[in-house]
């Protein structure tokens, strides 16, 4: 009986194919920052946040500003920085660990924490790999903001749970 517990006790620790450690989304603190400039550089060359920005980021919303560690590199992979009211801010993956599912794991928890049930986020036209992974999360259009970028339009995607959805004249879905 105890030989079966302490075999249980391994697998259950090991996992069946070994040890599986966790990745981890925890707070943003400001000893990140270099790896979140490395981070942002690589997935906005045209426009990445400064540092002044990120620490502005971090003063404005200390709660809502996450950090996605892989542990078994102990590095952070990706952030995600939203308002209470909703509004994704930012959101990167290092491009070595993207198509894992990881900005899909923190916008979904994200979406559980939020207060209001609905998130909407600026996306550059161009950025066809975000409209995609916004439409797999269910977001659709809900406007265009011409110039937002500057040397581009924004589209404005949003996403509310199916029940509270209205009918928009100006709302699609991505294409
Ligand atoms: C957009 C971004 C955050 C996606 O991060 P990611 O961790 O690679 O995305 P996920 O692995 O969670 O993908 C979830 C789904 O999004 C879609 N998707 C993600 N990347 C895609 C790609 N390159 N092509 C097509 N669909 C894609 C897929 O439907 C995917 O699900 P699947 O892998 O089961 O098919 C990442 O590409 C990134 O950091 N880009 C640069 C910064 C940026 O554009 N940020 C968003 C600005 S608003």
């Amino acid at each position: 009986m105890l030989i079966c517990l302490l075999i249980w006790a391994w697998f259950a620790i090991m996992g069946i194919g070994g040890f599986t450690p966790q990745p981890m989304i925890r707070l943003f603190v400001p000893a990140d920052l270099g790896r979140l400039l490395h981070i942002e550089q690589q997935s906005f060359p045209k426009s990445p946040y400064s540092r002044t920005t990120l620490i502005q980021l971090f003063l404005l919303y200390p709660e809502t500003f996450w950090v996605y560690v892989d542990s078994t590199k102990e590095e952070i992979c990706a952030y995600l920085v939203f308002s209470g009211d909703g509004h994704l801010i930012s959101l990167a993956v290092h491009p070595s660990e993207r198509r894992r599912g990881i900005a899909e794991a923190l916008v979904r928890k994200a979406m559980k924490a939020l207060p209001v049930k609905r998130m909407r986020a600026e996306v550059r036209r161009s950025n066809r790999v975000a409209l995609a992974f916004y439409q797999k999360l269910g977001f659709q259009v809900a406007g265009v903001i011409r110039n937002y970028y500057g040397d581009e339009d924004a589209l404005v995607v949003q996403w509310k749970p199916v029940s509270s959805r209205e009918p928009s004249p100006a709302s699609g879905v991505l294409s």
